[in-house]
């Protein structure tokens, strides 16, 4: 007997209605990502600061925005996976309390240059202020831009009180005073002190 004769199975009816087809991909999507997901915003080791994790200073709060700004996170991930070929090569893997404090966090995810979540403390100030200068100088091959502006301009400092709150409104745990002296912390500064600042301390806290 050949199968056109048989009854159309349940099988054959989804995979030949198009509604029918979107309507159970969507259910099975939705239920995958309650299950998956939810289960996230409870947990502890996803919601609280991992052990030695501190809030960024005012100098490495204004690094970050730096970062922001110059797009860095188009080619650098900060998420070392817990793959032996990540491990080996950037350091302890990376987990989810180490981040608590991240708005927005830098995960990234394209990977033209090395993933920078373990790179504090891997070279001096020094080497990380003439590579931000002009990376070719001590890495030759490096296709990474310049950003030689970044010693020559000031950081904001007038704007850091208002930042350090908008962070305490999605539970960085800032004190009044902290927020108070921001703008007298970074006075002086350059944006390269306060990037370089920010990449020193980045996964120092569960090396
Ligand atoms: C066009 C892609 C690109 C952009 C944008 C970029 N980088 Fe890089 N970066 C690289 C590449 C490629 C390397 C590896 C070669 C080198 O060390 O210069 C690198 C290396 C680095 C390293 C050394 C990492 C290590 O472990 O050796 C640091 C730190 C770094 N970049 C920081 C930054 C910062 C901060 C910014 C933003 C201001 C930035 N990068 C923007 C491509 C990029």
């Amino acid at each position: 007997m050949s199968n056109n004769t048989q009854a159309v199975s349940g099988h054959q009816r989804i995979e030949t209605s198009n509604l029918l087809m979107i309507v159970l991909v969507l259910l099975t999507v939705l239920v995958g990502g309650v299950v998956e997901i939810l289960p996230l915003f409870f947990q502890r080791s996803t919601t609280q600061a991992a052990p030695g994790l501190k809030p960024y200073t005012a100098l490495q709060l204004a690094g970050r925005d730096i970062y922001l700004r110059e797009g860095c996170y188009n080619c650098h991930s900060q998420m070392i996976r817990p793959l032996a070929a990540e491990t080996l090569r950037y350091g302890k893997y990376s987990t989810a309390g180490e981040f608590v404090y991240d708005h927005p966090f830098q995960w990234g995810s394209k990977r033209t240059g090395p993933d920078l979540h373990r790179v504090g403390g891997k070279y001096s100030d020094d080497w990380h202020r003439i590579h931000l200068n002009n990376p070719r100088d001590v890495v030759p091959e490096s296709n990474m831009p310049a950003y030689s502006w970044l010693e020559k301009s000031p950081v904001d400092a007038a704007g850091m009180p208002v930042r350090l709150a908008a962070m305490r409104t999605l539970g960085v745990p800032y004190t009044e005073d902290e927020i108070k002296s921001s703008a007298q912390d970074v006075a002086g500064k350059t944006e390269l002190d306060a990037l370089v600042a920010y990449l020193q301390v980045l996964g120092t806290a569960n090396k």
